[in-house]
């Protein structure tokens, strides 16, 4: 495991904040509130300008790391990691995403950040695009409504490669294209009428995102022969809730689902699934012969993944628990623990996703989200006594071991969710926490940003050392 990448993991939109600053634009996330309207925003049921007048935008200053990069990047170097998987703002180099010269403030931002990486030893890994879409884009093309989108896309992602070529060797195309299905407005900017055809517009959307990102996956190999671009899937396996065929039918069908994604962009072919239940829906999709040209001539080379909770399916839910507190939807899995958000916690089904994935695609995976959202209580001496997230990742970690060597699955690394709080996606909070590194900020926006090094931090260094002394 000597250049096995051992990382964080975060997204520009949950720890950046200076939401204006060097003339960075609004995206999506920028308009998704805290609090009860969240859910309807994200899930693409309420238009956002419907949202409360006085609602707080959790996203505007997140944890500041737009100014603390350099303090939050020694830190990373101090835990020993050797890879971060950040995101870059859309908005920050095409503020409305319909510039024609990009925005040289926004490119200086990363060219720094990578810089400041680089001497430290730590190998970014680029999300390209992590729920994020320029408001510009939503008011002119109605977002990935619109095959314009494409060529918008295009532009953006080119203009990262020529600029960061020489620094960036691993970019992942969307960050869990599959949360489209469910939160459409945080994973591509949509919001859908009551009256339209849901999921004709989300099927449309996907089709439009998945033949940008083969399109870039072209243009990544010319520009920089030696760069990999990544698919990047929600995993989590839905098992059936018992052996009743029923059940185990409503789990293979939520699975396709899901691999509905990656069979496009790792096989470059729709599933044939997809034939008979496009026509009983309804749904018409453009799409062209150079469509599928693009997606099965530039499938993804490696596929990244996150990996939280295993779902599991059943096909009468009468009186079943169905509170999953997971966008992924099913029912709870009595034999398992649950996280305080209600995600179910099972290390052995991140063995069961590898190997499916592997068993599906043959590619080479990569683990980049992956970790425990808790509570965390700073005591009086500011410490973080959270031995509950070291007791979730150590167990991962050692499923991971396993994975690797019993079943021989290429894994090229492991990128902790989320190395420092940041804003959870799912709900705008600050205390449902991720971190090796603490933060001082609460779910109104209080606090002083300060960063506290939590158990983890200590835990997660002492993991890293005793592995690197072990290979040498
Ligand atoms: C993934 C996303 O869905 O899970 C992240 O890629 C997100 O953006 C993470 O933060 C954890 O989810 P949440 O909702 O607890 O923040």
């Amino acid at each position: 495991m000597t250049d096995f990448l051992w990382g964080g993991a975060s997204a520009a939109n949950q720890v950046e904040g200076a939401y204006l600053t060097d003339d960075r634009g609004l995206s999506n996330i920028d308009l998704l509130p805290h609090g009860e309207d969240r859910l309807a925003i994200a899930s693409g049921q309420k238009p956002y300008q419907a949202a409360a007048a006085d609602a707080f935008y959790p996203s505007h200053e997140a944890v500041d790391f737009y100014h603390h990069y350099k303090e939050d990047v020694a830190l990373m170097a101090e835990i020993g990691l050797n890879a971060y998987r950040f995101s870059i703002a859309w908005s920050r180099i095409y503020p409305t995403g319909l510039e024609s010269e990009p925005n040289e403030a926004g490119l200086k931002f990363y060219d720094n950040l990578l810089d400041e990486l680089l001497a430290h030893g730590i190998e970014p890994i680029v999300t390209i695009c992590h729920f994020d879409v320029p408001k510009g884009l939503m008011d002119a093309y109605g977002s990935w409504r619109s095959r314009e989108m494409i060529a918008q896309y295009e532009k953006y992602a080119v203009t990262l490669f020529e600029r960061f070529k020489s620094k960036v060797k691993y970019w992942i195309s969307f960050n869990e294209i599959n949360m489209i299905l469910h939160k459409p407005f945080t994973g591509a900017g949509l919001t859908i009428a009551d009256d339209e055809n849901r999921m004709q517009v989300i099927y449309q959307a996907a089709h439009y995102e998945m033949v940008a990102s083969a399109l870039i996956t072209k243009r990544l190999h010319a520009i920089d022969p030696q760069a990999k671009l990544g698919a990047m899937l929600a995993a989590g396996g839905y098992y059936p809730y018992s052996a009743n065929p029923e059940d185990v039918r409503q789990a293979q069908r939520a699975n396709q689902e899901n691999n509905f994604f990656l069979d496009i962009q790792g096989r470059g072919e729709y599933p044939r699934w997809t034939e008979h239940y496009f026509d009983s829906e309804g749904i018409v999709l453009d799409r062209s012969e150079a469509d599928f040209n693009l997606l099965k001539e530039y499938p993804c080379d490696f596929i990244s993944f996150s990996y939280y909770a295993s779902r599991a399916s059943k096909a009468d839910t009468t009186g079943v628990d169905t509170n999953t507190g997971n966008a992924a939807g099913g029912v709870v899995n009595p034999y398992l623990k649950r996280s305080e958000w209600g995600w179910m916690i099972d290390p052995l089904g991140l063995r069961i996703v590898m190997n499916s994935i592997w068993d599906r695609y043959q590619k080479p995976l990569m683990l980049v989200e992956n970790g425990l959202g808790a509570k965390d209580l700073v005591t009086v001496d500011g410490k973080i006594h959270d031995d509950y997230r070291i007791a979730y990742l150590q167990a991962h970690l050692d499923v991971i071991e396993e994975t690797m060597v019993e079943d021989g699955i290429p894994l090229l690394g492991y990128t902790m969710w989320s190395v420092i709080d940041l804003v959870s996606s799912s709900s705008g909070q600050m205390s449902k926490r991720y971190g090796f590194i603490y933060v001082d900020r609460d779910d109104a926006g209080q606090g002083s940003m300060r960063r506290l090094k939590k158990d983890s931090f200590h835990w997660f260094k002492a993991y890293l050392a005793e592995k690197k002394s072990k290979a040498e």
